[in-house]
């Protein structure tokens, strides 16, 4: 789909270059200070011309609307780089790009990245795509994007598991952030995969039919040694030892983990598992505990318990040495006779847990989702 952009821009820079624009689909994102413009070929008969804005844009979006792009496979050919689409590429102010609801053959994923490699692009989001067909291997190693971020949401991949190996060497290894998130296949072909040197944050949130399970298939052994933040918000995780043992057997050794929002139970008599090090924050928030799971690491910066079911005060033997603990939307801290300053602060306040329901409510729909079609 991206290669829409580039084949269908490009041409039809050559074509037309006299199309009225339209106005609104671009605004100033006063954050970053850089225009952002949506392209949005979700009718029928799009206007293939409203591309032309996106072209002078530091954010695209562009929708498609669910349409499949298999009739522009024929004018892809991967061998072939016209000068003139290359410097039109290298002009492009394209930083963030999202492209969304299409269905595009890998191909045509693979020129379109082929592409973007003239590109500055720094941050590339692909949602609610279904890729189909294989990816061919680039004849060049490392010949798209310089990204420093990827972000995934609800991409299915005829692939399946083979995905992430054959999407991996249209990417330069400098990739720091990548978001996989509502997916189908996180079990990895993990021979084919190959490490990722620079990457530091892993986020595989709300994917609630991973589990311990699949956690040990999507991390693939040795493979993210540079991982510091690892998020597994919402992942059907229930045991800290499974998580535990999955770190430890994929060598991975975050210094920030993320598990709130999964339903954790208590192991008693469970063995032991050896945290790394190197973890300095864990997140226990929304993960209906009712009592501090044993086995935490001895040590941490930050500890969030906030949101569980916890009926007593946790004995500090019950808990690491933490510098900053978060208990807050816990039972035992309503039932407690709590000194007058606090019932000011607590009075009108708006429940911390509020947004439990809503991200129940998400997780719900997703895990029917995948509960219909299989997590494989
Ligand atoms: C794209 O346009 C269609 C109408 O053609 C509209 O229903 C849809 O919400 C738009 N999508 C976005 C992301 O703007
Ligand atoms: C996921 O993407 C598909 C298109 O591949 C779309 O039909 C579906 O509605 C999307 N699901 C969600 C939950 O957005
Ligand atoms: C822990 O996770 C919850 C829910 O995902 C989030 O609201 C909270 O800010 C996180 N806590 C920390 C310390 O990052
Ligand atoms: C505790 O950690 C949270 C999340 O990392 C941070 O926002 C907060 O400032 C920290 N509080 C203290 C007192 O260090």
């Amino acid at each position: 789909m991206a290669c829409v952009p580039c084949l269908l821009l490009l041409s039809l820079l050559r074509a037309s270059a006299a199309s009225p624009l339209p106005e609104e689909p671009c605004e100033l994102d006063d954050e970053v200070e850089a225009i952002r413009c949506t392209c949005n070929f979700s009718d029928p008969k799009p206007d293939w011309s409203s591309a032309l804005q996106c072209l002078s844009a530091v954010q695209v979006e562009l929708h498609g609307g669910g349409r499949s792009l298999e009739e522009f496979l024929k004018r892809v050919d991967l061998d072939a780089k016209p000068q003139q689409y290359v410097d039109v590429v290298k002009s492009l102010p394209w930083q963030r790009l999202t492209v969304a609801a299409a269905r595009v053959p890998a191909p045509l994923l693979a020129s379109a990245l082929q592409m973007l490699g003239y590109s500055r692009l720094r941050e590339l989001t692909l949602q609610d795509l279904e890729v189909t067909g294989t990816t061919p291997t680039p004849l060049l190693e490392a010949s798209g994007p310089d990204l420093h971020s990827l972000h995934l949401r609800n991409v299915t991949w005829a692939a399946r598991g083979a995905w992430l190996a054959e999407l991996q060497p249209w990417l330069k290894p400098g990739l720091q952030v990548l978001t996989i998130i509502q997916a189908r296949s996180l079990a990895f072909s993990c021979e084919q995969v190959r490490p990722f040197p620079a990457l530091t944050t892993l986020d595989l949130s709300d994917n609630p039919g991973l589990g311990e399970s699949g956690l040990n298939l999507a991390l693939c052994p040795h493979k993210f040694p540079a991982l510091q933040v690892l998020a597994l918000r919402n992942a059907g995780l229930e045991t800290l030892l499974g998580v535990c043992a999955a770190l430890a057997t994929a060598g991975v050794r975050p210094r920030q983990l993320d598990l709130s929002h999964n339903s954790l139970r208590a192991e008693p008599g469970a063995p032991k598992c050896v945290w790394p090090s190197e973890l300095l924050s864990l997140n226990l928030s929304f993960a209906g505990l009712e009592e501090v799971p044993k086995g935490l690491p001895a040590k941490l910066s930050v500890l969030d318990l906030s949101c569980n079911r916890l009926n007593r005060a946790p004995r500090s033997d019950e808990l690491p040495k933490v510098s900053n603990l978060s208990l807050d939307g816990n039972p035992f801290l309503d039932s407690e006779p709590s000194n007058p300053e606090e019932n000011i602060g607590n009075s009108g306040m708006v429940p911390i847990c509020a947004s439990s329901s809503l991200a129940v409510g998400m997780s719900g729909t997703v895990a029917l989702l995948q509960g219909a079609r299989g997590f494989a």
